[in-house]
């Protein structure tokens, strides 16, 4: 095969890589060390991979950090949770902005105290010109939620007279999801041995790249996510045309 045909073949690397980061528990667990230390463990993992993301030139990361289900833990297990939310974004907004890192959150914010409502909206204003990775992040989040605030979206604008007898298709629906600026992602990665969605991104995750493996979150490095990046590099995606229409490149993807 010519250095040609290689070039031809060489897959482009994921735009936007969404992860579930899960396992913090039972990595703590194992050390026989409480659930706490895992959950901080992982916020280390959470710099590892950020730092990554950005050297590789990737222009979305979405990490799931609290999902809408989680208000189901022990009470205490979610303050933690809560107060590592707040102690993290006190120490990382101006690091990230200093990086050129875009940050963003989805999820429903308004069950959050004010003053982490506050420290959200200024990470988010503080870095919204940056054009370096986008790095989002999912808290109160839910594939279902955002799905309903959507209808909930397109019925307010119905009701106000800003749409009028719209037709329902998927470019409206997208259009008022809460990443709707933002591409659908190429590759899912979710750690800690789990093989499900757990109502992340049901609507994005249409035809994304799915990726599980068996290592707990505050374990997952640079290598690990190289590791994913090179499995995905590594797969045909057809988008429902036949593999001989990819690589005879008769179609656009
Ligand atoms: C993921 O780790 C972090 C959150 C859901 C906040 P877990 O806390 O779910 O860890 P395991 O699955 O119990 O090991
Ligand atoms: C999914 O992990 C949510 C996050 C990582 C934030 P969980 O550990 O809560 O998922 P389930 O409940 O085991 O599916
Ligand atoms: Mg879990």
């Amino acid at each position: 095969m010519s250095s040609n045909a290689i070039d031809r073949l060489e897959p482009a690397n994921p735009r936007h890589i969404a992860i579930i980061m899960d396992g913090n528990g039972r990595w703590a667990q194992k050390r026989l060390l409480p659930r706490a230390f895992g959950h901080q463990a992982g916020v280390k993992a959470v710099r590892k991979i950020v730092e990554y993301c950005t050297e590789q030139k990737v222009e979305v990361l979405t990490l799931f950090a609290f999902s809408s289900e989680n208000w189901r833990r022990p009470k205490e297990e979610v303050s933690l949770l809560m107060s590592l939310f707040m102690a993290t974004l006190q120490r990382e907004i101006n690091i990230l902005d200093r990086n050129n890192i875009r940050l963003r959150f989805i999820g429903d914010r308004s069950a959050f105290s004010s003053q982490l409502q506050n420290k959200m909206t200024e990470g988010e204003t503080q870095t919204q010109a940056n054009d370096a990775l986008t790095l989002v992040i999912a808290v109160n989040y839910g594939g279902h939620w955002d799905m309903c605030q959507a209808f909930r979206k397109v019925l307010e604008k119905i009701s106000t007279g800003e749409l009028e007898n719209p037709d329902i298709n998927e470019q409206l629906i997208n259009q008022h999801l809460s990443t709707s600026d933002l591409p659908d992602p190429d590759l899912f990665i979710r750690t800690g041995g789990e093989q499900r969605v757990s109502n992340f991104m049901l609507w994005q995750l249409a035809y994304t790249e799915m990726y599980f493996t068996p290592t707990l979150w505050p374990d997952f490095d640079q290598h690990a996510l190289a590791e994913a990046i090179k499995s995905f590099k590594s797969r045909q995606r057809r988008f429902g045309h036949t593999g001989e229409q990819v690589l005879n490149k008769s179609v656009t993807l």
